[in-house]
């Protein structure tokens, strides 16, 4: 490793561009982003696991960070989101806490740590904004969830709510299939839309529902919605950053655009590398360490097989 990869990392001001003696760049809060929605800014959201990522994720201006229990599915190799655990949650959301000079930093609480007791949601939520510097926690459902939201934001708590296609009920829902499209679970939705707004939610993430649906909830609720397969009208977007770059190794879903090949990209440096060890054309000269011609000379009497430089 290039001993220089560990002087400390300077963060980019997102206003340098914009300015010669550039701002400081000041945190998002919750409230920024009702702004947002009641400006008609749209929000841009997106999800990180890791310190490079989110430091680029930051610098790129985007407005909202979600450390999801997708965590499970595309980095750590899990087949659905439901084994991740508390410690895995707390472990990445600190390496992206860490990058994050603007972004509002949203955590999932992964299955089963707010569907046992009250005491222990409570306890998981805080341990998410105390421990590892999350400014908000998601959980997902609806109606069934309103109280322990309103529970939650009693105590500081800042809470996004999740519903539609809600991953962790993937047993329950009989696979991930698009929700609320017959005129019964459109209303059912509505209804868990609002429930989860009039506990206190400061956002609501919307995945997987017809562009129609989110127009309405987006229209009657007073907090931003964010989505995510749920069309144009919601307030803000959300993708998960590995289908952004094409680095899952299932097929994309129909709501996903690409922006890159980091699976290309990554595939074919990788096989350079593994060329240039096998014919020893890495490392160069240039790039090893030399003795001085000094120590050289005084090393070749000891050591006449010793390479001179
Ligand atoms: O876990 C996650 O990445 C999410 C997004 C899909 C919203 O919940």
């Amino acid at each position: 490793m290039n001993p220089t990869s560990h002087k400390p990392i300077v963060p980019l001001p997102v206003n340098a561009a914009c300015s010669s003696t550039p701002l400081p760049v000041r945190r998002l809060t919750s409230d920024a982003l009702l702004q947002k929605k009641l400006s008609g800014q749209p929000i841009s959201a997106i999800t990180a696991y890791d310190f490079p990522t989110a430091r680029l994720v930051d610098q790129a201006g985007i407005d909202v960070v979600l450390v999801g229990d997708s965590l499970g599915m595309v980095v750590l190799g899990y087949e659905n989101t439901l084994p991740v655990t508390l410690d895995e949650m707390l472990h990445h959301t600190k390496a992206v806490a860490r990058a994050l000079h603007r972004a509002y930093l949203i955590a999932d609480m992964p299955f089963g740590s707010y569907h046992v007791s009250t005491r222990d949601s409570m306890r998981n939520a805080v341990r998410l904004i105390k421990e590892a510097g999350a400014q908000a926690v998601k959980i997902e459902g609806g109606v069934a969830r309103a109280k322990l939201v309103g529970r939650l934001t009693e105590a500081e708590v800042p809470v996004v709510g999740h519903i539609g296609l809600t991953p962790q009920s993937v047993h329950s829902m009989g696979g991930y299939r698009v929700q609320g499209k017959s005129a019964e679970a459109f209303d059912r939705l509505l209804a868990d839309a609002h429930a989860i707004a009039d506990a206190g939610a400061v956002a609501i993430v919307l995945e997987g529902i017809p562009r129609e649906l989110s127009a309405v909830i987006t229209a009657e609720l007073a907090i931003p919605t964010i989505g995510i397969g749920a069309g144009s009208e919601c307030d803000g977007q959300i993708l998960v950053f590995h289908d952004l770059f094409n680095l899952t190794a299932s097929p994309p879903a129909k709501f996903v655009r690409q922006y890159g090949d980091a699976a290309a990209f990554f595939s074919e440096a990788l096989a350079r590398y593994r060329d240039d060890v096998t014919a020893r054309s890495f490392p160069s000269d240039a790039e090893s360490y030399h003795l001085s011609r000094e120590v050289q000379s005084e090393l070749a009497a000891a050591h006449p097989s010793a390479r001179k430089a």
